[in-house]
């Protein structure tokens, strides 16, 4: 940690919508102090750095690692270039939040383990839906065992068209269950407090396909978890735009005394105007009387606190792992058409 005040002083390589969230964020954060950020592009970089006031920037991660004292560096490349950072920034003995998925393999994510284990620091994936409250209330609930035995599972993250075909250019190199389902998965499993051990995945390529876009429209998976319960992870990037959000997102478990049911299709907030009807979201992250708060700037400022206090994050490496295991298995199921093992997760000293 620097001198100054004791922040933390950060790196975050990725600029894109997440990288730049990160940068806005945590310059306003007063543990946090964002000293480096990286891109491919320079023009990017320099205007990352001119807006952030951030001192600091490169276009390669190697050198933004070799470059200025860095406590922590945050990875918020596309799904599939988490690894190659993080790898990086582990081997230089720095901290590493994470962009969901950890990383797009197990063996990848196994690496990454080994390096943090190496280095003695801390790996944390930004599942910042845990952060939600509504959601935090349900798994404090449902660990009192008011809901009985959690029975089976429904959860469903379905993006806009608008997602995949302009929110972000790499959609082809991941697919709607790698991008949405990863949270749901996270969240299920620790909803549970079991790991998941079996998967049997559908997808349909039609529309993304016809816009030479190599990816799924829609991944329907069963996941049998180590409780015995059995749940249903949806995600699709094909609904129209006249959908009233960018994302429609519930998750539903069902127990042997109840259940509980979170819809964050709309955040509390209806509204009509002239031009349209829609449900803005807010829970994540919203502006409130000048400053950035919400699950996200929260799930943000425990990574600092982690640190600060030397100890594991609400999101470990090893849930980013398991997430990434039966994401794994989804998509081997999508291609034999067979129900998948999920890797079980690696005890803790190998
Ligand atoms: N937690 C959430 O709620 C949430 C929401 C959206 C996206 N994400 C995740 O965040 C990550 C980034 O998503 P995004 O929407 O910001 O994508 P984006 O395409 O907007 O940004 C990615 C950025 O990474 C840069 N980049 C790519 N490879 C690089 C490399 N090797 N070195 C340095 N920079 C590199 C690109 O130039 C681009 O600026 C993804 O993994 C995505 O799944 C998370």
């Amino acid at each position: 940690m620097s001198g100054a005040g004791e922040r933390v002083r950060l790196g975050i390589i990725g600029l894109g919508i997440m990288g730049e969230a990160y940068a806005r964020i945590y310059s306003q954060h007063p543990l946090a102090a964002v000293v480096a950020v990286c891109s491919r592009r320079r023009e990017r970089v320099e205007e990352i750095q001119a807006r952030y006031a951030v001192p600091h920037g490169a276009t390669d991660y190697r050198a933004l690692l070799d470059g200025p004292d860095l406590d922590a560096v945050v990875v918020a490349t596309p799904d599939r270039e988490h690894f190659g950072p993080a790898l990086a920034a582990l081997q230089s003995k720095r901290h590493v939040l994470i962009e969901k998925p950890m990383t797009t393999s197990v063996a990848e994510a196994d690496e990454l383990l080994r390096a943090a284990r190496t280095a003695g620091r801390l790996i944390q994936v930004a599942f910042n839906h845990r952060w939600l409250s509504a959601y935090y209330q349900a798994k404090q609930l449902i660990a009192a065992g008011e809901i009985g035995a959690p029975l089976a599972g429904y959860a469903r993250k379905n993006d806009t068209i608008f997602v995949p075909t302009e929110y972000i250019r790499w959609a082809g190199e991941t697919t709607p269950a790698w991008f949405l389902g990863s949270h749901d998965i996270d969240l299920m499993r620790w909803f549970l407090d079991a790991e998941p051990l079996e998967a049997r995945a559908w997808g349909r390529r039609e529309v993304l396909a016809g816009r030479s876009i190599a990816t799924y429209d829609v991944i329907q998976a069963q996941v049998k978890f180590s409780s015995g319960a059995f749940v249903t992870f949806e995600s699709a990037w094909v609904y129209p735009r006249s959908f009233p959000s960018i994302v429609d997102s519930f998750v539903e478990l069902i127990g042997t005394a109840g259940h509980v049911h979170l819809d964050r299709k709309c955040e509390s907030l209806e509204v009509s105007t002239v031009e349209k009807f829609s449900y803005p979201k807010g829970f994540l992250l919203a502006e409130i009387f000048g400053r950035l708060r919400g699950a996200f700037p929260q799930c943000l400022e425990d990574f600092l606190f982690a640190i600060r206090e030397n100890r594991p994050p609400a999101v470990t490496g090893e849930d980013g792992r398991q997430v990434t295991a039966t994401l794994e298995a989804i998509h081997r199921s999508l291609e034999t058409g067979r129900s998948e093992p999920v890797a079980p997760p690696v005890p803790a000293a190998s």
